[in-house]
């Protein structure tokens, strides 16, 4: 619970001092997706070519933040909860610090991502479905959990038994069964240029 006597410390240096050093301006592009949709793989690469772009960009990633700063976190309704609302914390301090960070979670609660959305100032947020078909992730099971889930090993599964909102309005949605890796990745490059986001 936070504290009354908690007063916000105002940074010196500011985002925009920070924009404008690394010659381009901040955002979150926040993945959403049934697992195995290609949300890492697509992160990675679009991480990949905007580095190369000279872009100063960064991946949070849901398996690997659930090794450190989530990692008493599980798949029930509330731990799920609990794992957006931090990583959207984590992407806001991201944005702030001047970079385009991209979040690759399954975030399947529509109200948890508007709840992210609303942290961010206008402009910053920008919700990309990653869109490939329930059947399609499962028959890709790239790590065997679908086929876990089917055996009850794994419990609270996304998309067996546990649900996923598709988001309603999303600023981008990206096809993953008829696109290969690169192609989507230049895809959201372009949509960053159409947004003025990139020098
Ligand atoms: S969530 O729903 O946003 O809190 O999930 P996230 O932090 O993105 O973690 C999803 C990755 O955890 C693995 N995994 C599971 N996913 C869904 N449901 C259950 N029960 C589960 N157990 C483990 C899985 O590798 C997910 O990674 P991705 O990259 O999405 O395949």
């Amino acid at each position: 619970m936070r504290q009354n006597h908690i007063i916000w410390h105002p940074a010196t240096v500011t985002k925009s001092d920070r924009q404008k050093l690394n010659n381009h301006k901040s955002c979150a592009l926040w993945f959403t997706g049934y697992s195995g949709s290609g949300k890492s793989t697509l992160a990675n690469e679009l991480d990949y070519q905007l580095h190369e772009l000279g872009i100063r960009s960064f991946v949070l990633d849901g398996d690997n933040i659930r090794h450190g700063l989530n990692k008493e976190l599980g798949f029930s309704p509330k731990d799920r909860v609990e794992n957006i609302r931090r990583v959207g914390e984590v992407a806001k301090l991201f944005v702030d610090s001047g970079q385009i960070v991209m979040t690759a979670f399954i975030s399947p609660y529509r109200k948890d991502r508007d709840q992210v959305r609303k942290i961010f100032e206008e402009g910053e947020f920008h919700e990309i479905f990653i869109d490939c078909p329930f059947d399609v992730c499962e028959s890709r099971d790239p790590k065997g959990l679908y086929q876990k889930a089917r055996k009850g090993i794994i419990q609270d599964f996304t998309g067996i038994d546990s649900p996923y909102e598709a988001p309603i309005n999303p600023e981008l949605t990206i096809n993953t069964e008829h696109c290969t890796v690169k192609q989507a990745a230049e895809t959201i490059i372009k949509y960053l240029e159409e947004q003025n986001l990139l020098p």
